[in-house]
């Protein structure tokens, strides 16, 4: 029986390499895009794969909760469809960085939104499809950065004194505690944190200022390309040695101590419950 997996942020960079990688491994993949030039040039760029798994492609924007609703509807339509409602692998891949202070519709900030309240909402909303599976796999990517970011339980979303790098760095900090807070709930569905290391892609210069744009093509020179990190995602992803390593940090395929702060349990409880909050709201 052939493998379904779920893949955000397909369209580009980390996404698009492990679209790549799971395909040729013929895993059929859905792929959620929201750009329809962007999904297009996917679906070319995957034409030639021989023999791999099938690709299909969900329209939606993950930086709202009706967008995320949306994407989810779309996705359990196509499991229903053909997979009896199965769900393999869940690879929450989707991330920005955004220079100034953007609210989205729901009035959150927008990449506390995208990055954290939409791998939330995904997954929570993919359990009961994650729990068809006979080896159900969650990866969320997460980033070296979150080792200096701190939180505030009073000013979660950086509304109060925002900058860039502080809210990027908070959002991957909340991917941290989100894993480890899932792995409690759910211990029948393993869920890895990933830190892909750097890598030569183009999230600095998507919703960023020219000064940012600029510090990230100077930075990311010297990344790796995103088969690096892909190749150990999909190792996670499919590997059984992993399964008892839930609600862990990787890099480079390997375990690591994620910072001090996310093995507190106060605090992984204390974001879940604010989470479920705001997106309840
Ligand atoms: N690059 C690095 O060095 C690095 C390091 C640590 C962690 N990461 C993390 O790796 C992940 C992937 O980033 P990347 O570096 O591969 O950047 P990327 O090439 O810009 O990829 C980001 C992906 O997310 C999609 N996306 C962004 N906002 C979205 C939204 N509102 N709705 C739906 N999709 C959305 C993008 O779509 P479009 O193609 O339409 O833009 C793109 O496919 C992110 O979570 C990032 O935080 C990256």
């Amino acid at each position: 029986m052939k493998k379904i997996a779920v893949v955000t942020g397909a369209t580009s960079g980390i996404g698009k390499a492990n679209v790549e990688l799971l395909l040729k491994g013929k895993v059929d993949v859905i792929a959620v895009a929201r750009s329809k030039e962007r999904a297009h040039r996917l679906i070319e760029d995957m034409k030639d794969i021989q023999d791999g798994g099938k690709l299909k492609i969900v329209m939606g924007d993950l930086s709202d909760k009706a967008g995320v609703q949306q994407v989810l509807s779309q996705i359990h339509d196509l499991l229903n469809e053909t997979y009896q409602g199965r769900l393999d692998l869940l690879m929450n891949i989707a991330g920005i960085v955004s220079s100034g202070l953007h609210l989205n519709q729901d009035g959150n900030e927008i990449t506390f939104a995208t990055n954290h309240l939409s791998v939330y909402m995904l997954t929570l909303g993919l359990v009961s499809a994650l729990e068809k599976s006979k080896d159900p796999r969650i990866l969320v990517v997460s980033s070296l950065s979150h080792y200096r970011a701190s939180i505030n339980f009073n000013n979660l979303q950086n509304k109060r004194c925002y900058n860039i790098l502080k809210g990027y760095k908070r959002s991957k900090l909340y991917n941290v505690f989100f894993v480890k807070g899932f792995a409690k709930r759910y211990p029948h569905l393993p869920i890895f944190a990933i830190d892909p290391g750097l890598v030569k892609t183009e999230i600095g210069l998507k919703n960023t200022s020219r000064l940012a744009a600029l510090i990230w093509r100077w930075r990311v020179s010297t990344g790796t390309d995103a088969y690096y990190p892909a190749t150990f995602m999909v190792k996670i992803a499919t590997d059984p040695s992993y399964i008892s390593l839930s609600g862990h940090y990787f890099k480079d395929g390997m375990l690591q101590k994620s910072n001090p702060i996310t093995y507190r349990d106060d605090y992984i409880e204390r974001l879940w419950k604010e989470t479920e909050k705001i997106v309840e709201s």
